[in-house]
């Protein structure tokens, strides 16, 4: 399943990993890594593009042997949307079919007490964009699927996103529950 050409960005990643701890020196490096990926055309294989009408999948594309980091396929079924959530990790997301519109959020402070969290934007990504979609401190969103066909991204993160365990908000209180997403299996 994986391809000579996704092999090869993983090694790059890999040596990026490698060679920095910086999250913002990573995430700068492995976007164009992922632009690249997508401008060549990389095609999933077919079993990690189908959406769920339950909820969103995570399928797992490659998780390094020591948990440093993780590629996933994240596939949104047309109208599926996330609760508001963080990812408590650093993150990269190329999108590769469909429409991420992204509802962020400041990252309320872990001391303060629960608030209204404060919107800090939106945006609609489309086909072959790619977003930083998280650092520690700023990694809060919503993703809603928009468009026609199911959304889906290749998301990078730092770690294994299936098992961190991450907030998930009420953006009306800042009210926080405790989670991990976990990994879909890929089907057969
Ligand atoms: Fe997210």
């Amino acid at each position: 399943m994986i391809t000579k050409r996704l092999r090869r960005f993983i090694e790059d990643v890999d040596r990026v990993v490698a060679d920095t701890d910086d999250q913002y020196e990573l995430t700068a490096r492995i976007s164009p890594l992922m632009a690249e990926l997508l401008t060549d055309g990389y095609r999933l294989p077919d079993e990690c593009t189908r959406p769920s009408p339950d909820h969103n999948m995570t399928y797992p594309l490659y998780i390094a042997p020591d948990d440093s980091w993780c590629l996933a396929s994240v596939v949104w079924d047309v109208d599926q949307r996330t609760p508001v959530h963080g990812h408590e990790t650093w993150g990269v997301v190329g999108i590769y079919s469909g429409i991420e519109h992204e509802v962020r959020f400041l990252k309320p402070s872990a001391t303060a007490p629960a608030a209204p969290l404060t919107p800090a934007g939106e945006t609609r990504w489309r086909a072959g964009q790619v977003t930083i979609c998280c650092t520690t401190d700023d990694d809060v969103h919503a993703v809603v699927a928009e468009g026609d066909v199911p959304t889906i991204g290749i998301h990078v993160y730092g770690g294994n996103i299936g098992t961190i365990q991450r907030r998930r908000y009420d953006p009306a209180t800042g009210a926080v529950t405790w989670f991990a997403s976990g990994w879909d299996p890929v089907p057969a």
